[in-house]
């Protein structure tokens, strides 16, 4: 990918979620636990501290944890390049968070990439092939915001007021290295005068859509409405949504849907409604290997994170409340699957296709799997 294209698909935010210039060693991101009150710039320099910000979710979204995670191979090749230092960061990046199969996808194609080269060449060609991952990144998601964007330009045709969206979790620039998946095509729309508005569920129990797609949104304009997750069925019933667009952590080959736990309720409460519900999936989100969404591990994260909430008090200072009897059990599912059955379309960067094995095949070429 030459230095043009990379121009032509630029996010145009002010915020990156990821920062690496090329004469550098380490790799700035944001971490994302002081949004929306802080934009503090955390540095990555050595390959622990990558993992460390993708398990503590300092960095979270699919595609970022990719991109993360091949630079942090990158780091860890500039320490140690022989091919048993390889196997250990290659795994230990790998265990830090088990459900987006962008990790996996990211820190093979390094690997692989690096493999059969002489170990004082590695290093210095992880770092390349982790800038080409974080640039098609950018790229990848800009075609997939076309694509959905005729989508909503499609709905907008047929509408009076502006084109009412909903989406859930943080599938945006935050989640990416630009554009996001899921907000891709609402920020173009925005940008091309097109009225939306963004029903924003709020994600519990990190609260990415309260604490990061609204604090997006706001960044850029876009008209917006934070809701809690429980109301998406009464909007919808209400008729006040018109499209559903979320994202993914990994697509199995039949189309099945894993995302951010509460994805699955908002497919069946659109199903119930005649809500389209999109998925926005680049590429390296398929997982050809999973033949459906029942083999696709779901991670279980701390139940502190249901029992507590963090949030700022009135005189700007961090707090971290409880909100349930200290001895409650808790179950905290990150993720869950939503059944292709109740899946519209999956955007990829490709164009659009059916959430079927076949239809995802076609579009992806020579990706087809047994
Ligand atoms: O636990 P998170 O915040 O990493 O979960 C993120 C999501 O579920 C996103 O929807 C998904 O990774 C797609 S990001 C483009």
């Amino acid at each position: 990918m030459t230095t043009d294209v990379r121009a032509a698909h630029a996010d145009p935010a002010p915020y990156r979620a990821l920062a690496h210039a090329p004469q550098d060693r380490h790799i700035d991101v944001i971490d994302q636990r002081a949004l929306p009150h802080e934009i503090v710039s955390l540095r990555i320099a050595d390959a622990e501290t990558a993992a460390r910000a993708i398990r503590d979710m300092a960095i979270r979204g699919a595609p970022l944890i990719g991109a993360v995670g091949a630079y942090g191979l990158a780091l860890a090749l500039d320490h140690d390049a022989s091919d048993a230092a390889l196997a250990r960061a290659h795994s230990a990046l790998d265990a830090t968070r088990p459900t987006a199969v962008n990790l996996r996808w990211a820190l093979d194609r390094v690997r692989d990439r690096i493999v059969g080269l002489a170990a004082p060449m590695r290093a210095a060609a992880a770092w390349t092939e982790a800038d080409a991952i974080a640039a098609e990144d950018v790229a990848i998601n800009h075609a997939i915001g076309k694509h959905a964007l005729a989508i909503l330009r499609d709905i907008a045709q047929h509408r009076g007021g502006p084109v009412r969206v909903m989406t859930h979790c943080n599938a945006g620039a935050l989640a990416t290295c630009g554009w996001g998946t899921a907000t891709a095509p609402i920020f173009l729309a925005h940008a091309e005068g097109m009225p939306v508005h963004v029903w924003v569920s709020e994600t519990r129990p990190r609260l990415q859509g309260a604490s990061l797609t609204a604090w997006e949104l706001a960044q850029r304009g876009v008209p917006h409405t934070l809701v809690v997750d429980g109301a998406a069925g009464l909007l919808m019933a209400r008729g006040e949504v018109d499209v559903v667009f979320v994202g993914a952590d990994r697509v199995a080959r039949n189309g099945d849907v894993c995302n951010k736990i509460g994805t699955y309720d908002k497919a069946l409460a659109a199903r119930d409604n005649g809500v389209p519900f999109y998925a926005a999936v680049p590429s390296p989100t398929i997982d050809w290997r999973a033949s459906d969404g029942a083999g696709i591990p779901i991670e279980v994260r701390a139940a502190d994170e249901i029992l507590t909430v963090t949030g700022r008090d009135e005189h700007g200072r961090t707090t971290r409340v409880t909100i349930a009897p200290p001895s409650t059990p808790a179950l905290n599912y990150a993720f869950d699957v939503t059944p292709a059955r109740l899946v519209t379309g999956i955007v990829t960067e490709r164009g659009v296709a059916q959430a079927t094995h076949a239809a995802l095949a076609a579009l992806q070429g020579d990706r087809t799997a047994p």
